[in-house]
């Protein structure tokens, strides 16, 4: 089964989240949990995942001091998360911290979570960093950001497919893309602005591929799987 796709479960109940794993679990292995459905369930989502064989990308980005967020990661680890957020912003003692209290864990259970990290946030642009006092275009701060993730340890970062081009030269290439914005040809873009299709987001070498509605807002969820994955396969040379 092709792991680089990772199904967004963007939905606000248990009940709902595990009749789309039963829908689509023979093609999808891999799933993001995000914010909405870690409040709403807490770890039973997490549970309902791994019972139904899949692994889980906690997406909780988190960003607090230090000792706080290696905390955090530690309960995550318990929990089996397979991949965490961490906001890079959060600087560079935390995302060290991150890292060690992922390493910790693993050293205990055989399986260490990977880390990475937000960058700059889609929703976010230039404007924003003027206000916020920073010169950088929004590529510039990416680059930074993904450079100082890479230097403190982190296993990747979270990006669009337009920055995984310059990301994967700066980070090498061992260093994870995980890419959201995935639209198919012809699909509604949504709230999405940098959008990319599978095809080119592998090309633009992003790890993992991250889609929400695209699949869940479709009538066959099955069809629209297979055709993300026959692009995935096809560019992944
Ligand atoms: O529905 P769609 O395919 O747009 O979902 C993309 C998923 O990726 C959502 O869960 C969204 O929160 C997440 N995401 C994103 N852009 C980022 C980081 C995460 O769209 N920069």
């Amino acid at each position: 089964m092709n792991n680089k796709l990772i199904l967004a479960l963007d939905t606000d109940s248990l009940k709902k989240a595990e009749e789309i794993i039963n829908e689509v679990k023979d093609l999808i292995k891999f799933y993001k949990i995000g914010s909405q459905l870690f409040t709403a369930c807490g770890p039973s989502i997490v549970k309902l995942v791994q019972k139904n064989g899949g692994k889980v990308f906690l997406d909780l980005k988190f960003n607090d001091i230090p000792n706080t967020v290696a905390s955090a990661i530690k309960e995550a680890a318990v929990l089996g998360a397979d991949m965490l957020t961490v906001h890079t912003t959060g600087g560079r003692e935390m995302m060290i911290r991150a890292v060690e209290a992922a390493k910790t864990a693993g050293e205990k259970s055989g399986r260490a979570p990977l880390i990475v990290g937000v960058t700059l946030l889609t929703s976010l642009d230039v404007n924003y960093l003027r206000e916020m006092g920073i010169n950088y275009s929004s590529e510039e701060f990416v680059l930074r950001l993904a450079g100082l993730a890479k230097e403190c340890g982190l296993d990747g970062v979270v990006s669009s497919s337009r920055e995984c081009l310059e990301i994967r030269k700066k980070c090498g290439p061992d260093f994870k893309i995980v890419t959201p914005g995935i639209r198919l040809a012809g699909d509604s873009l949504n709230d999405q602005k940098r959008t990319d299709t599978p095809s080119k987001a592998i090309k633009n070498g992003a790890s993992y591929l991250v889609v929400g509605r695209p699949i869940l807002e479709a009538k066959d969820k099955l069809a629209v799987i297979r055709k993300i994955l026959n692009e995935i396969e096809e560019s992944d040379v």
